[in-house]
């Protein structure tokens, strides 16, 4: 199953995924967690140190490999060059499983030790400012949307995916390659509007959007909430000592963990799991081709100086038990 966690900067984002994580992990699930976000924080928020996040293998700086890798011996992908980001699978490419171990994982994965349980980390690699909007940032967020697109995953499996909800994942069509995308929201206007932008770009492309309320704070902030997004709101959690406690650098057990937040990562493993059941993989598939076609005619064509139409394989579709050349 694939997760994202996107919304506002600071709605709580990476301390969501991290508990979101840990959950799936003290049950026993396989998962791999991605940082994906602008701020790369998720390394800390599942306990590294400070030196050791740092020292995390960047998918970013990793790319020419994955794509290699990826390729396979599939004919129409020529070279990695002219892989760009969207640049789907196809009859000969290598797909990729949550549980296995992959040459991806070997230079981009960590083993992070959790209480109770384990999670492979991958990290996209720090943004600078100079990243911002131009080609280095998209090859960045670029190496995790090649990941999903190449990703067969089944059900009690899990992929989670800490991200920002800017337009580059719009642009991309990465917003499209989750089974259920949670938006962190804090009960404010501006948390909201994220939402509604979502919302917006979603609603032709089947995303299943679920708010996630968070710093939620008594009854006025409940009721603000339900009043902005309705239906969509699957859950609340409020100010948790036990987030404070690990910023502190003292981090409890995770089995201390209050009993509400605790109810609220299992509602959203219970809303994730349900989703199976709506998996499209031709949907899911033909996405891929869309947003292809869409950035190729932007800018892929004129980057790489090739077709990258050419690249879509009609007559593939991306599904469980497909098989993959050695
Ligand atoms: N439920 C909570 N209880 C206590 N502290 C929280 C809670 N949620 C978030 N925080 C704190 O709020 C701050 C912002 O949270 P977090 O880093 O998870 O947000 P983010 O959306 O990932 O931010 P960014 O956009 O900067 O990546 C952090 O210091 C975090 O510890
Ligand atoms: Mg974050």
């Amino acid at each position: 199953m694939k997760i994202a966690f996107v919304g506002k900067g600071g709605s709580g984002k990476t301390t969501l995924s991290s508990l979101f994580v840990r959950h799936l992990a003290a049950a026993g699930a396989p998962v791999v967690a991605v940082d994906a976000d602008i701020n790369q924080h998720l390394g800390c928020a599942l306990g590294l140190e400070e030196s050791e996040a740092t020292a995390l293998p960047a998918m970013g700086d990793r790319l020419p490999l994955i794509k290699d890798y990826l390729r396979g011996d599939n004919p129409r992908i020529a070279s990695a060059e002219t892989m760009i980001k969207t640049t789907p699978p196809g009859e000969g490419s290598r797909l990729l499983r949550v549980s296995e171990d992959n040459p991806v994982y070997d230079a981009c994965a960590r083993e992070v030790e959790l209480d109770g349980g384990a999670a492979r980390l991958m990290v996209t690699g720090p943004f600078t400012d100079a990243d911002l909007g131009v080609a280095c940032y998209h090859s960045k967020t670029g190496a995790v949307e090649l990941f999903l697109n190449h990703l067969v995953d089944s059900r009690d499996e899990y992929v989670v995916v800490d991200m920002t909800a800017g337009s580059d994942s719009f642009a991309s069509g990465m917003f499209t390659r989750f089974d259920i995308t949670f938006l962190v929201a804090e009960p404010t206007r501006k948390g909201v509007s994220v939402y509604r932008q979502y919302k917006e770009y979603a609603r032709d492309f089947g995303v299943v959007l679920r708010v996630v309320g968070n710093k939620v704070q008594g009854q006025d902030d409940l009721d603000f909430l339900r009043a902005e997004v309705g239906e969509d709101l699957l859950v609340t959690v409020g100010h948790s000592d036990w987030v404070r406690a690990m910023e502190k650098g003292r981090p409890p057990r995770f089995e201390f963990l209050d009993d509400a937040d605790r109810r609220a990562l299992r509602l959203l493993q219970v809303a994730a799991d349900a989703t199976y059941e709506l998996r499209d993989w031709e949907r899911y598939t033909q996405q891929m081709a869309h947003f292809h076609l869409k950035n190729a005619a932007s800018w892929g064509n004129e980057r790489t100086g090739a077709d990258l139409a050419a690249q879509i394989d009609p007559g593939f579709v991306l599904r469980e038990g497909v098989t993959t050349p050695a």
